[in-house]
């Protein structure tokens, strides 16, 4: 069940499989307080019988965080649940919209669009193994050529009938699962946000989220006008400093900005205690997450140069990242060359 206490999905980060683990979170969560973030999608039998240290492990500061399950069998859906809700995350969303064949092969992702009787199943087993967290699903509009609108309607009306579930995190393309890449599948199929936006014209008790193709706080405003929450994807990872003012836009928030120079410092720490906890994480793991930070800023490319050569990264010193700012920090407040 949703936690009254944590902020409302207004704004998240969208999974993104090998981008949003728990460094890119961290730094996430150092520029908005409020904004959901969400995990990479995890395989529910990787959690059940695999290191589930290495897939659920995060920092307390991620709150409000969402573990993003795959799968599509009820029992492991629950047993990945139960141990996720031992890690205290606030929320778990079955994935129910990625068009990759090795997702279509073990029959999860996108291809559960055409079975919303097995998802119910997977919602309400995955409930009950984790009555504190919210259950939530993340689909698309349809699946190959299913193109009306009812395709949509259709499966969350069975879901809003037949489980607890009552946030719907809507992808607002179709998934093509023939012939199309998972990255073509994020960017061919036509959007169609006013199918989101009828959603939640006809189905008011519900949260719903809209996702796909959201670049900048304008438009994350006008969508606000129609639907409960949008979840931002990609730019959210290439230039993260977009939602340094979201705590203050959208939440109300009377608390400054994070300044790039205040993020440096906290990484730097962040990534000093990561290495000295001697779990083999490098900086390379860190550092890759934070090459778009100073998207906009003159130097911003010695930035980037500096945090992706293998040179500099071999030592493995976090010092790196201070030097790197060393480049930037006399030219803040001007723009990119
Ligand atoms: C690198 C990458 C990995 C992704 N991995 C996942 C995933 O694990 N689970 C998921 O539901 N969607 C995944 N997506 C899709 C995003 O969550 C999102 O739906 C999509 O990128 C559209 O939003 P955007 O236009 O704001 O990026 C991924 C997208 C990208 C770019």
């Amino acid at each position: 069940m949703s936690n009254p206490n944590l902020p409302p999905r207004r704004l998240s980060v969208a999974p993104m499989l090998d981008w949003t683990d728990r460094h890119y979170r961290y730094m996430a969560r150092q520029i908005s307080r409020h904004t959901w973030l969400y995990t990479e999608m995890i395989n529910a039998g990787a959690v059940v019988y695999g290191d589930e240290a290495r897939f659920l492990l995060k920092d307390e500061c991620e709150q409000p965080v969402a573990l993003q399950l795959g799968g599509s069998d009820p029992a492991l859906l629950a047993a990945a649940a139960k141990k996720a809700a031992a890690y205290a995350y606030d929320e778990i969303n079955l994935n129910c919209g990625c068009p990759s064949p090795r997702v279509q092969k073990g029959a999860f992702g996108a291809c559960l669009m055409q079975e919303a009787d097995l998802v119910a199943d997977c919602l309400n087993a995955m409930q009950e193994a984790a009555p504190e967290c919210a259950v939530t699903v993340k689909h698309r509009i349809g699946v190959d050529r299913q193109t009306e609108y009812q395709t949509v309607a259709d499966f969350v009306g069975t879901l809003a009938r037949k489980t607890a579930c009552r946030t719907f995190i809507v992808h607002a393309r179709n998934a093509w699962l023939d012939g199309l890449s998972p990255k073509e599948n994020r960017d061919v199929p036509p959007l169609k946000y006013e199918y989101v936006y009828r959603l939640k014209r006809e189905f008011p008790e519900l949260e719903i989220i809209i996702n796909g193709g959201i670049t900048d706080n304008e438009q994350i405003a006008a969508h606000l006008q129609q639907v409960d929450g949008v979840m931002v994807g990609r730019e959210c990872y290439h230039n993260p400093m977009i939602m340094r003012d979201w705590d203050q836009r959208f939440y109300g928030s009377r608390l400054p900005e994070t300044t790039h120079a205040e993020l440096v410092d906290r990484l730097y720490r962040y990534m000093a205690a990561q290495i000295a906890a001697g779990r083999g994480t490098t900086v390379r793991h860190m550092a890759r997450h934070y090459l778009g930070l100073m998207h906009g800023l003159k130097n911003a490319r010695t930035w980037r140069r500096m945090l992706s050569d293998a040179a500099l990264l071999k030592p493995n010193r976090p010092e790196l990242i201070l030097e790197a700012w060393a480049e930037l920090a006399p030219f803040v407040g001007q723009a990119e060359q």
